[in-house]
């Protein structure tokens, strides 16, 4: 796909999870529109294919976003100006209803896919407040929209993305920062989700054999969050969007 359009000439913007799919596209994406890509990954060889596979302005930066020194070390790197972030990196969980839940599973599932995301959002914040302009775009789930789509952990993390997206709207839309998410249904990339309980199993099965809309490709929803991100969203804030082929119609 090729892309002509320059919304992105002259801003920075950091992307979490740029390494594989959603974000990845979302990387490539920005490059294209002449964007200078702040890439984080925990993965320094994804990190590597996406610089050597990517023309573009794309600084890349391996590491956890769990570990509270990399917010510091990703906004180091960003510099001064950063025009927007796009909350991507998540994890699944392995399916597990609440009765199965492992406390490792909850923790992790919980620090990536919401912890992480509110402290570098609570980073990035007053350097866009003090501009008056920014775009902060999270990556929810449809498992935000309903309680059949994935495990427990899992499903709260991206409720609470909502949350968090919603909230952060509330507050500094009115000086200058919208906050959006999308919500995706099942997309093409290399997130891992394992069923790992035999009842999840036998109740999510008939769902998702009924349900279930086509698989999405990765550059499908980089196009929905680089909109989010562009001014030609400049009036949306606070907003979820499915992006989902139409499965949270259903
Ligand atoms: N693929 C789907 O069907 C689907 C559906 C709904 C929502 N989502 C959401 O989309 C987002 C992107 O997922 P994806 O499907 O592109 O998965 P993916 O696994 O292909 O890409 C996610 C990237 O995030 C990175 N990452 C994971 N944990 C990290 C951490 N602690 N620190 C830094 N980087 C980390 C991974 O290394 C990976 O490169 C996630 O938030 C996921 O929950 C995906």
């Amino acid at each position: 796909m090729t892309h002509n359009a320059h919304r992105f000439a002259g801003a920075t913007v950091i992307v979490t999870g740029a390494g594989s799919g959603i974000g990845r596209a979302t990387a490539e994406r920005l490059a294209a529109e002449e964007c200078r890509v702040v890439a984080v990954d925990v993965s320094a060889e994804r990190l590597a294919h996406l610089e050597q596979e990517v023309d573009g302005d794309i600084v890349t930066l391996a590491t956890d976003i769990t570990d509270p020194a990399s917010t510091a070390a990703i906004l180091e790197l960003a510099g001064d100006r950063i025009d927007g972030l796009a909350n991507v990196a998540g994890i699944m969980d392995g399916f597990e209803p609440t009765a199965d839940i492992a406390d490792a599973t909850w923790e992790r599932v919980m620090a990536v896919n919401v912890t992480a995301m509110m402290r570098l959002t609570r980073a990035v914040l007053p350097g866009m407040l003090a501009r008056e302009q920014g775009s902060i775009v999270n990556v929810g789930s449809e498992a935000g929209l309903r309680g059949s789509a994935a495990g427990t952990p899992y499903t709260t993390s991206k409720h609470a993305v909502n949350g968090l997206t919603v909230s952060t709207a509330f507050f500094y839309t009115p000086r200058g920062v919208r906050c959006n998410a999308v919500a995706p249904g099942p997309v093409a990339t290399n997130i891992e989700a394992p069923f790992r309980s035999e009842w999840a199993q036998a109740r999510l099965g008939p769902f998702f054999q009924t349900n279930l809309p086509a698989v999405a490709r990765p550059e499908q929803l980089a196009a929905a969050i680089t909109w989010l991100l562009s001014d030609d969203a400049s009036n949306v804030s606070g907003a979820i969007i499915p992006v989902d082929g139409g499965w949270a119609a259903i």
